[in-house]
């Protein structure tokens, strides 16, 4: 017998002290206590004995094996606390994990800032139906049946006398049945056309205005407009007011701004012209003010309608329009 059992112990209890992890106090329980562990040869060692010497080398030997087997125990417990706690800390250096916050779609922010501009020159904000009768869509906006600017306005038909309205122009008409003049209201909304390429979508969104009073004139509309204009894009952009034709507006005018882009120099997104065009305008018809029964005597006004995707396409610089509509988020959290 080369070592005593006080050695045994001593060395199992030692190695217990440094061992650095719960894997590490298992083979060491296997070296001591196992099968052919040091503490057992030293058991079966013992018959070996002289007879005299067997009862206290035994008891020794097997309150040793008791003390080192709860030795062992303990020491893997105090890791498997260890290993536990470390799963379960928090790291405060960590940075915090944000919400995910949403923000307002492009054409909605620009939306707002058309309607707040309005809103701050003294309009209301009214909204209506996106399917439309043929009589507020086109009738009462004094587009007679057979008339050829229909044709303009790619429209989808849901019956004969049913449509996705092709533009907010109706709330014209619903607001003046309602309502007695003065009038001063805008109206936002999406409108439905048969057209799809870099600059039309089937859908897309409109402002409308009207404004009726007694002494509208001409240089009222051109006033608004132009505020408006200055106020979304800058004050230093120039406008025209050029002649063109609408059923529901006489004189009609359409509004060409000085490209946001080239500055008049010409380039791809004014095809070269210099002048982008964002909204039609003009007096109203006196045929839509009988069609509400306004006295056309002693009331005038004017209307005007603009492309808010076109708006928005101009002052972020896009150059397709379906971007807008596709839900691409890498698109989308730009703006
Ligand atoms: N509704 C017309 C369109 O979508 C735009 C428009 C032009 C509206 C002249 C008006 C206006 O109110 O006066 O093409």
């Amino acid at each position: 017998m080369e070592k005593s059992i006080d050695q045994i112990r001593d060395e199992a209890l030692a190695d217990i002290e440094t061992a650095p992890d719960s894997d590490s106090i298992k083979a060491l329980s296997v070296k001591y206590l196992g099968r052919k562990g040091l503490l057992t040869l030293f058991l079966r060692h013992i018959s070996t004995l002289p007879q005299e010497e067997r009862p206290a080398a035994g008891k020794t030997a097997n309150i040793t094996k008791k003390q080192l087997e709860k030795r062992f125990s303990e020491a893997i417990e105090r890791f498997d606390k260890i290993n536990y706690s470390k799963e379960d800390r928090i790291d405060v250096s960590l940075p915090g994990r944000t919400a995910v916050q949403g923000v307002l779609h492009p054409v909605s922010q620009i939306n707002l800032q058309i309607c707040d501009i309005f809103k701050r020159l003294g309009f209301n904000v009214a909204e209506g139906p996106e399917v439309e009768t043929d009589y507020y869509n086109f009738e009462a906006l004094n587009f007679p049946k057979d008339h050829p600017a229909r044709d303009m306005q790619d429209t989808f038909f849901v019956s004969d006398n049913i449509v996705l309205r092709t533009h907010t122009s109706p709330l014209q008409i619903r607001i003046m049945e309602k309502q007695a003049p003065p009038i001063r209201v805008i109206a936002p909304g999406k409108v439905y056309r048969c057209d799809s390429d870099l600059t039309h979508t089937p859908m897309f969104h409109q402002v409308e205005g009207l404004v009726v009073d007694k002494n509208i004139s001409f240089g009222d509309l051109k006033g608004t407009l132009t505020a408006f204009v200055h106020q979304f894009f800058d004050e230093d952009i120039s406008l025209r007011f050029r002649p063109s034709f609408f059923p529901f507006t006489e004189p009609s005018a359409e509004v060409d701004i000085l490209c946001v882009i080239c500055r008049g120099k010409g380039c791809r997104v004014c095809s070269q012209t210099g002048w982008l065009e964002v909204l039609g305008s003009g007096m109203v018809h006196p045929a839509v003010f009988e069609n509400v029964n306004y006295d056309t005597t002693q009331y005038s006004g004017f209307a005007f309608g603009l492309g808010v995707d076109r708006m928005a396409m101009l002052k972020y610089g896009i150059d397709d329009i379906r971007k807008f509509f596709e839900n691409d988020l890498r698109f989308l959290r730009q703006f």
